[in-house]
């Protein structure tokens, strides 16, 4: 219930106002099916308005020093830490993180503004030599424009921080629709932004149930000139087509389809505690959990054993407790969408090692709760081994040669993320290089940080966000060729 800490903020924000449009929707805490705010809820008319403002902002704020710019990100990451505990206290409520995992995403989001605080003012233009001695040739760097960032629920404030953190650094303006299940995050960050001294309308939060309708309005206006969209293809693609018809530039970080494999010369105890992180964060809802683990069939029984045992020591519970590593699904969509895979997968011939059934822990209803899921003999026809689950499923399966496994995880219309464990360091170089894959984390279940590209390839999206990559996708490189 709100307000947690100094949160409490329910309006939209637009254009440096607090915003009633009249209409309310409900955020849900998914732990216990409780109502823990009502949201504004925007319309076209909102939507115009907010573009009004932010082509309005975006002339002044591209006019700013890149000094000043970033002196409201670093006091914006201050305030970040700061208000940790509340910002996490808030995003463990309305989506349902382990708040040990929500603490952790607030400093993973407050990363992203620290890192493009200083990288604006590493935005340099270039000098080429020219082929004749009376012609200068210069790249200057100008900000694409105002932006429109349409984020997910999984990573309530990570996601907006890094798309919006290299916008504001570049000097672009930004419009934000929150995910419905997760507004209210959005809303702390507005609320600490404006006190950073971010000018009005720079950055604006339109809240809304009806996210087809708004994105229309703002998609449709040629004064927008970006584009960067974190959630499914099958949105991501629709909103693609959309961006295209004022031919704006666009950024989609897609669903995945990540394979985890484990090599019979793997350091398996670090295999295994990296597979359970891998697979259970977030209770599996991010789009680089491990979705398909391969194990080298030489190994697969004692990999099997072992990851068994680490996963049945996951605590599941109430997202605020301390003790928690499993918190509830996000919605009905999605608990349903689980429990539709592992139900196919086990009709299918699968067998369930661990779990495989919907629970309400502490005898608690209404919570979107299901018990963490090992599931042994899956083949390539069931819908966990094609489809993303997004839940705290594991599906584990095996393979006999370096040929195979790659051959396996390459299988996919998805390019996200991608595992490999190894000690052989030229496997490591061959399949690395051979994974079609934006991502490949080596021996290592987490690979995200701030200063490196987050990307897919294939359905998995275009562009790049974090890091030097992450910057350019709000930047222009104008040519200027001076004649003396
Ligand atoms: C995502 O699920 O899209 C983000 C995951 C991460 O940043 O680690």
């Amino acid at each position: 219930m709100l307000p947690v800490g100094r949160f409490s903020k329910t309006d939209a924000w637009i254009a440096g106002t607090w915003t009633d449009p009249g209409a309310r929707f409900r955020v849900i805490n998914p732990a216990t099916g409780e109502t823990i705010a009502e949201v504004a809820d925007c319309g076209p008319e909102e939507a115009r308005r907010a573009v009004e403002a932010a082509e309005t902002a975006f002339r002044a704020w591209s006019g700013t020093s890149v000094y000043e710019r970033s002196a409201v990100l670093w006091r914006l990451r201050d305030l970040m830490l700061e208000h940790r505990e509340d910002l996490a206290r808030l995003m463990s409520l309305e989506m349902g993180k382990p708040i040990k995992e929500s603490r952790g995403e607030v400093v993973y989001a407050a990363g992203f503004v620290e890192w493009y605080a200083e990288e604006a003012k590493r935005i340099f233009g270039e000098i080429i030599p020219a082929s004749t001695l009376e012609k200068r040739i210069l790249i200057q760097a100008a900000p694409v424009g105002p932006v429109y960032g349409i984020t997910p629920w999984n990573f309530p404030a990570a996601m907006v921080t890094r798309k919006l953190a290299p916008a504001l650094a570049a000097g672009c303006s930004f419009i934000l629709k929150p995910a419905e299940q997760s507004p209210l995050t959005a809303l702390a960050l507005a609320e600490l932004l404006h006190e950073a001294g971010l000018p009005p309308g720079v950055f604006q939060v339109i809240t809304t149930h009806d996210p087809a309708g708004v994105s229309q309005v703002i998609l449709d206006d040629p004064r927008i000139r970006k584009l960067t969209f974190t959630g499914s293809t099958e949105v991501g693609s629709k909103l693609y087509a959309q961006a295209a018809a004022t031919v704006k530039r666009v950024s989609l970080e897609l669903g995945g389809h990540a394979p985890f494999l484990v090599f019979e010369d793997a350091d398996l105890d670090k295999a295994v505690k990296e597979a359970v992180t891998c697979a259970f964060r977030n209770t599996g809802q991010t789009c680089v959990c491990a979705n398909r683990i391969y194990v080298h069939e030489a190994v697969a029984g004692r990999f099997l054993e072992a990851f068994v045992e680490a996963v049945r020591g996951l605590k599941v519970g109430d997202p605020l407790d301390e003790s928690t590593d499993i918190g509830p699904l996000v919605d009905q969509q999605g608990f349903d969408k689980v429990k539709a895979h592992v139900d196919d997968a086990l009709r299918r011939g699968a067998k369930a090692l661990l779990g495989g059934t919907p629970l309400a822990p502490g005898g608690r209803a209404g919570g979107y709760y299901f018990a963490p899921t090992v599931l042994a003999g899956v083949d390539a026809a069931m819908r966990v081994a094609r489809e993303e689950t997004f839940g705290p499923v594991a599906p584990v399966l095996t393979f006999a040669s370096e040929e195979e496994a790659v051959r396996l995880a390459n299988d996919t219309p998805y390019g996200l993320a991608a595992y490999v464990f190894t000690k052989d360091v030229s496997r490591v170089f061959r399949v690395t290089e051979a994974l079609e894959y934006g991502i490949v984390g080596v021996n290592d279940g987490v690979p995200a940080t701030p200063q490196a590209p987050f990307g897919g390839v294939k359905l998995s999206g275009v562009g790049r966000e974090g890091g030097t990559y992450g910057i350019e996708e709000y930047i222009e490189r104008k040519f200027v060729s001076i004649k003396l």
